[in-house]
């Protein structure tokens, strides 16, 4: 059974969307706003939930000024970030210019950046830091593809990613994270990972921070699963025991559908 606001550690389901490469800054403030009257107007409908939109960078700051001007009970996240602060680093966007733009959060390691962008473990490890350096929580995102999943490795290779993203962390540091975890073949393929592979997973990344760090980290750290996840599928996923959220690609691009999955309790206590 789940534990939605873990009564003991108090990991809020965190719904996430990632917009992707997808609406403007134009077509972006039309989407939070209907998504903020969907919320709003189910919010009757649902417990305590924390959602959150990765806009693309340009998109940012028209989300910022609504979150700020219309009160609207959502927070905001980049989708990426320099490992450096500043500097002679041309197209890449520092931390420290994404926490002014009022973002919460930052996601680290999409698998998207580290199959065509070529990201490196070590460089993700650096962009971890650099979230923290500017008060930013990353979302460390883990998964392996479907090569690795045939063949069964799929749990040494996901956990291999997370020991090398949390190098160095603090347990405070770690007990602030939120994981991830995407399997590379559910992402965008309308394949979804059943819910007890999410929780395979989930479980398996909670016993390594405990053994990395202590329990209380891993019972702290909030962990989500991504991958073709729509409102008819998020209550089942949600339900288990170490899903404490969903990142969501496609589905947070319609706002009545997003805030269906952010309804998921109301589903699971029909
Ligand atoms: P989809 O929900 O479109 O499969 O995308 C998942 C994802 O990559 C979220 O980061």
């Amino acid at each position: 059974m789940s534990t939605p606001a873990n009564s003991a550690y108090d990991r809020t389901p965190l719904i996430a969307g990632n917009w992707k490469m997808n609406m403007d800054h134009v077509q972006g403030s039309s989407l939070l706003q209907h998504l903020a009257e969907a919320l709003s107007e189910a919010k009757h409908n649902y417990g305590r939930v924390e959602v959150a939109v990765f806009p693309p960078f340009t998109t940012l700051s028209a989300v910022q000024t609504l979150i700020q001007d219309d009160g609207l009970d959502l927070v905001s996240g980049g989708q990426d970030l320099s490992p450096f602060d500043s500097g002679a680093y041309t197209g890449d966007i520092s931390g420290q210019f994404l926490a002014k733009l009022g973002c919460k959060y930052v996601l680290v390691g999409h698998s998207e950046r580290r199959t065509i962008h070529g990201e490196t473990d070590e460089t993700l490890n650096a962009k971890v830091h650099a979230a923290y350096r500017h008060a930013l929580t990353p979302v460390l995102c883990v998964g392996e593809g479907l090569d690795i999943r045939q063949a069964g490795t799929h749990v040494q290779h996901t956990l291999a990613q997370l020991r090398a993203g949390v190098d160095r962390l603090s347990t405070q540091q770690a007990a602030e994270l939120v994981v991830a975890y995407e399997p590379v073949w559910a992402i965008g393929t309308g394949e979804v990972a059943g819910p007890e592979d999410a929780q395979e997973m989930c479980g398996a990344i909670r016993t390594e921070l405990a053994s990395l760090f202590d329990a209380d980290v891993a019972a702290r750290t909030r962990l989500l699963y991504g991958g073709s996840v729509k409102a008819g599928n998020a209550p089942a996923i949600l339900n288990e025991t170490d899903v404490d959220g969903v990142l969501v690609g496609g589905a947070s691009l319609d706002a009545a559908e997003f805030a269906n999955i952010a309804g998921f309790e109301r589903q699971l206590a029909g």
